[in-house]
């Protein structure tokens, strides 16, 4: 999508979108008179700014038309909204075949908080909510394309401010990662298997101050990296990790880690899952897509520490090498796990990159994973669930993540069900009871490979990863959360 901020004197377009809050008279950046008639049209058809609904006009010059989006109630106001209501507004002009957008930027005086954060907000939501994965479909002549320019009009005659201007390249930076995680995780399983997924990776050390590096098999062999190896046997498509390392630009004596679980498709192994459903697990990889994200995000952008990225990789299919329910795991700091369900396979790469990104001695390590079919029955498929060790991160992630629009909960994790893991044959089992706290079991289970004193934070992803209907700002399919929650937290430490 194409972004252009212009003044409204040179506004030449043929849509123009304005927002609204309910209660107001007169919609944002249209004051007065004008505003005043817009508004009194709008209410004809019942519109008065309510959140998620749009409203028609025409406007009073020429042929071009106005379309006004409601943010709801002032008093209601989340900045979300902003993305929400524009992606509805965008949707009205997909509708009516138009393909270029002008969006009126408010005053500052207009909207709570700060505007540059509301201008970046309803650019996100224009591009977020334009994203569409058609590689492998042939257009059809009734197709609705979407909008592919949103022109930022502003009322101010020399343009809009130098904050405005950097909160737009932001917001398109942040945007084109959450996208490029999208096309990541909607991408068929075949075409993306782990040396491929590693190939994606090396192209994104072309940009700005970072580096990569590839472990194939044989390194993952002298390095002991059991987990990610015997997850990785039951296909002919080789495991690997990527470590991706990004230098800020300024010396900082922070380091942060960032690991997602990689599994190009999961078909359960010899656990195999049932049939139905099973395409969905192409979707397997998003944490480690929202790694890859991460990192083209900081190819253009300064973030004050070390980040360092793990992406580990592998196809955990039923092949004649394939791991086998009894067999006994050894990861790289030396636990053993006994396997029960060759489903249960994420928990093992993340093992041994957490035991791996301990020894960076990070001062926050996370994982992503899309982990447990339990998180989706406790928390649904708009919360991911957070568990760990660090309450200040884990706070912060959930406030920053309510501002992004993800969201975010916090689960225990009580030692005392660590019993369930007992194993007479391992360190441990890598998995508790049947149905009783998967998700916090397999919680538990990664901490066993977090060395003491690195403060972590677990994401299970496995609901909010993948949409199956059109959502506000997230078409059907993979919607790249969490990339927009770390970018921030990162940005902000
Ligand atoms: N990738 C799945 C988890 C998942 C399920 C993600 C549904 C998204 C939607 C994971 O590898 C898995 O299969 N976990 C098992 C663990 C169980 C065997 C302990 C599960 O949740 O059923
Ligand atoms: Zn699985
Ligand atoms: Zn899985």
């Amino acid at each position: 999508m194409r972004i252009d901020v212009i003044a409204k004197k040179d506004w030449t377009g043929r849509v123009l979108v304005g927002l609204m809050f309910e209660g107001d008279k007169t919609p944002l950046a249209l004051p007065g008179e004008e505003g005043r008639g817009y508004a009194a049209v709008a209410a004809d058809e019942k519109f008065a700014g309510q959140f998620r609904k749009t409203s028609l006009l025409r406007a009073n010059s020429g042929n071009s038309k106005l379309i006004l989006a409601g943010l709801g109630k002032r008093r209601e106001f989340e900045l979300d909204r902003v993305r929400s209501a524009v992606a509805r507004a965008l949707k009205r002009a997909e509708d009516i075949g138009v393909d270029s957008v002008g969006l009126l930027v408010p005053e500052s005086s207009e909207v709570k908080g700060d505007l540059a954060d509301f201008v970046g907000a309803a650019v996100e939501g224009a591009i977020l909510s334009s994203y569409r994965f058609d590689k492998y479909r042939t257009p059809k002549p009734d197709d609705s394309k979407p909008v592919v320019e949103l022109v930022l009009v502003s009322a101010n005659p020399k343009g809009a401010s130098a904050a405005i201007r950097k909160a737009v390249a932001e917001a398109v930076a942040r945007s084109e990662a959450v996208c490029f995680a999208r096309d990541l995780a909607n991408e068929p399983p075949s075409p993306k298997p782990p040396e491929k997924m590693a190939e994606i990776a090396m192209a994104l050390a072309k940009q700005g101050r970072i580096a990569v590096r590839v472990m194939h098999k044989a390194e993952l062999e002298k390095l002991g990296m059991g987990g990610i190896l015997r997850v990785g046997a039951g296909s002919h498509e080789p495991p690997c990790l990527v470590h991706f390392t990004y230098t800020p630009v300024t010396k900082s004596k922070k380091t942060v880690v960032v690991i997602g679980k990689g599994i190009t498709f999961d078909s359960g192994g010899l656990s195999l899952k049932p049939a139905t459903g099973m395409e969905a697990m192409k979707d397997d990889m998003s944490g480690a897509g929202a790694v890859l994200a991460l990192f083209k995000w900081l190819g253009s952008v300064d973030v004050p520490a070390m980040v360092h990225g793990l992406a580990p990789f592998a196809e955990n299919m039923p092949g004649g090498g394939a791991q086998k329910p009894g067999d006994v795991i050894r990861h790289y700091n030396g636990k053993t796990a006994e396997v029960i369900s060759t489903d249960a396979e994420g928990r093992h790469l993340l093992a041994d990159c957490l035991a791996y990104g301990s020894t960076l001695r990070p001062d926050l390590m996370i994982d992503m994973a899309t982990l447990t079919g339990a998180c989706v029955v406790a928390l649904g498929d708009e919360y991911s669930a957070l568990l760990g060790t660090d309450q200040r991160a884990i706070d912060r992630l959930i406030s920053v993540g309510r501002k992004q629009g993800e969201f975010f909960w916090q689960l225990p994790l009580p030692e005392r069900y660590k019993s369930h893991m007992k194993s007479k044959v391992a360190d441990m089992k890598h998995t508790g009871k049947p149905g009783v706290a998967g998700t916090i079991v397999a919680g538990l289970f990664l901490k066993e490979f977090v060395d003491e004193g690195v403060p972590w934070v677990h994401i299970d992803i496995a609901g909010p990863s993948f949409t199956k209907e059109d959502w506000d700002y997230s078409p059907a399919g993979a919607t790249g959360v969490p990339v927009r929650t770390i970018a921030a937290l990162l940005k902000g430490l």
